[in-house]
């Protein structure tokens, strides 16, 4: 795994937002394979603005995201689809129809896991950006997840319902339940940028660049991905031995 140590969250998404721009510089069909999140919030903003520069185009990219929670409607302030458009997707020239997101309504959810794999093998991603959480999850493949897992509803670990309570009026509004990209989808991308930032990602960092492969910690699993690259500020970079 490649790792770039940059000065702050700043410098961390201007360095991710120019690998993830020149894919689609390299190739104007690229499928780009996306997080929600805080962590790439700033990535996604300077997409926005080489977009508005006139230096990058999106018309003919696609995009498929790792997860969506059950339950809420895509137009909930906190469903994933609504926060895709509200920071990125309505501030560029993308295709509606081109983008995918897990649907998550309680409906049919087995059928709903099978076609968005379905989707997966049509459209692999070129890059898949991802977070990782503070417990070494990627999507919302939680610990113990088999590396072989396709896309599959799952049962939010007390952390992360807890991490994602800050964005929700009260923790009893967190839904307890999403479907998520299996690892095995997040691993057929062609390549992996992961983001991170922040002290308190510096346990997970540290696992799944550091650690054993074990699924455990389901971000260790990218140490088996021929081409991947951890952008990380210091906070996040300060457990890893290379820091040393
Ligand atoms: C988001 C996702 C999650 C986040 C992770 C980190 O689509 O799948 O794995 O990437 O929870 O979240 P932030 O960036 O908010 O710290």
């Amino acid at each position: 795994m490649k790792v770039i140590v940059t000065k702050d969250y700043h410098e961390m998404s201007k360095v991710a937002s120019e690998i993830v721009s020149q894919v689609v510089l390299d190739n104007p069909h690229a499928v780009l394979g996306l997080a929600t999140g805080s962590s790439p919030i700033g990535l996604y903003n300077n997409l926005i603005e080489m977009y508005e520069q006139g230096t990058l185009s999106f018309a003919n990219v696609s995009t498929v995201n790792l997860d969506e929670y059950v339950g809420l409607n895509k137009d909930h302030p906190q469903s994933y689809a609504y926060f895709m458009r509200n920071i990125l997707f309505d501030h560029i020239d993308i295709d509606l129809n081109n983008t995918h997101i897990p649907c998550g309504s309680a409906e049919n959810l087995d059928e709903q896991c099978k076609q968005y794999s379905e989707l997966l093998k049509n459209l692999r991603q070129d890059i898949q950006v991802l977070g990782i959480g503070s417990n070494g999850h990627i999507g919302f493949n939680e610990p113990n997840t088999p590396f072989d897992s396709q896309t599959h509803v799952v049962q939010l670990a007390e952390s992360t319902i807890k991490d994602n309570s800050r964005l929700f009026n009260s923790i009893d509004e967190v839904p307890t339940q999403a479907i998520t990209m299996g690892i095995a989808n997040i691993m057929n991308a062609r390549k992996i940028i992961v983001v991170a930032n922040g002290a308190n990602k510096a346990d997970a960092v540290q696992k799944m660049v550091e650690g054993q492969v074990s699924e455990s910690c389901p971000a260790s699993v990218l140490q088996r991905h021929s081409d991947v690259v951890l952008v990380c500020d210091e906070l996040a970079a300060a457990k890893l031995q290379l820091q040393k």
